[in-house]
């Protein structure tokens, strides 16, 4: 197959993406193909907004956050017409196929556009690394890594004034956030969506510092924990993106509040928001996006559509998008446990 591979970025941004594109662009002209950049994710592919993307085009930019195409949490499918515009501007621009650098939200809407016959190939992109079928996401290890220098900051600072710091990170739906960039920080309690912890033993085990000198701490919440007894009501107070996606406004200032009021120790909190995902990505990410571009050439160039190309382990797999889409992976809870075993917030058993 040759001819013209269209590419788009949708959903938040991460660091790598350019490193996946170039990637993308480089292998492609090298198998012969013309690679057309489109803006915005799916809405630049419903309003033909597009641009020529050369060898020289994306030179300089492996090292280089955000997007250089842009990107949108448009739907393509609950958008009017949505699909027939795709085909209609694709047919205009003469392109065949598409790579796909999306969450999971691009990534089912991908799903339904390749179920309806258009050729695509997706590669999976969230700093939340809460997709199926790949062990990374692209922006996943910047994120870990600009949370980690985030909490040694932070406990110096915890340290000096003898508090508690509360830090929320984000995770719609699950913590991998939380969790690596936790133990890798030295937190001394991890808090996320998918494993419950009870107030009372994360009281106890701050306490339990406290009343053996060290008189700070460092918790670590995942912006979609809401379990009622942490929060005393169930939280978040959330509003809704324009995908019906939740926005989160506040487990940290809630934790934070309820931790003040239980131990009576001065308590502050840092809610890191969109610091996670911008910036340069790390050697990791760039290294992973770069494989799964020219991944992402050869299932195009072998004819292999609907699926999207991942990691496991060290080795590069494809998986059908039926099998991934619309089911976010959650944490190893093993992993979640120990951690807590060893730094005291759970024995284990109220989890
Ligand atoms: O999906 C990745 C993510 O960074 C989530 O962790 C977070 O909840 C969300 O995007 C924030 O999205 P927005 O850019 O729309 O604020």
């Amino acid at each position: 197959m040759t001819g013209t591979i269209g590419v788009l970025t949708g959903g938040g941004d991460c660091p790598g993406l350019n490193a996946a594109i170039r990637a993308v662009v480089r292998s492609g002209i090298k198998q012969g193909y013309t690679v057309t950049g489109i803006r915005n994710g799916w809405l630049g592919l419903i309003e033909n907004n597009t641009v020529p993307l050369t060898d020289r085009s994306v030179s300089g930019i492996v090292s280089r956050g955000g997007t250089i195409l842009g990107t949108s949490r448009t739907d393509p499918v609950a958008y009017p017409e949505g699909v027939t515009k795709i085909r209609r501007v694709m047919e205009s621009q003469g392109i065949a196929s598409l790579v796909v650098i999306g969450g999971d939200g691009t990534l089912g809407a991908a799903h339904e556009i390749s179920s309806l016959g258009i050729p695509l190939v997706c590669i999976p992109k969230t700093i939340d690394n809460d997709i199926l079928g790949t062990d990374r996401s692209i922006g996943f290890d910047t994120a870990v890594s600009i949370v980690t220098e985030s909490l040694d900051r932070l406990h110096t600072t915890a340290e000096s004034h003898h508090r508690i710091m509360v830090v929320e990170v984000m995770g719609r739906s699950a913590g991998w956030i939380a969790l690596a960039a936790g133990i890798a920080g030295g937190a001394d309690a991890i808090l996320v969506p998918e494993v419950r912890v009870s107030m009372d033993r994360l009281c106890q085990s701050l306490k339990a510092r406290y009343d053996a000198g060290k008189r700070f701490s460092i918790v670590v919440v995942a912006e979609g924990t809401r379990h009622e007894d942490i929060a005393g009501t169930i939280v978040p107070l959330c509003d809704r993106d324009e995908c019906g996606h939740e926005k989160f406004v506040g487990i940290g200032n809630v934790l934070g509040k309820e931790l003040e009021k239980r131990l009576e120790i001065e308590t502050r909190v840092t809610v890191l928001g969109h610091v996670q995902r911008g910036g340069s990505p790390t050697a990791f990410d760039r290294i992973l996006a770069t494989r799964l571009g020219i991944a992402a050439i050869d299932r195009i160039h072998n004819g292999e559509f609907g699926c999207m190309v991942g990691v496991q382990g060290n080795r590069i797999v494809s998986v059908p998008l039926e099998s991934i889409v619309h089911r976010p992976k959650g944490i190893d809870t093993e992993d979640y446990i120990r951690a807590g075993i060893a730094a005291g917030w759970t024995d284990g058993s109220d989890t």
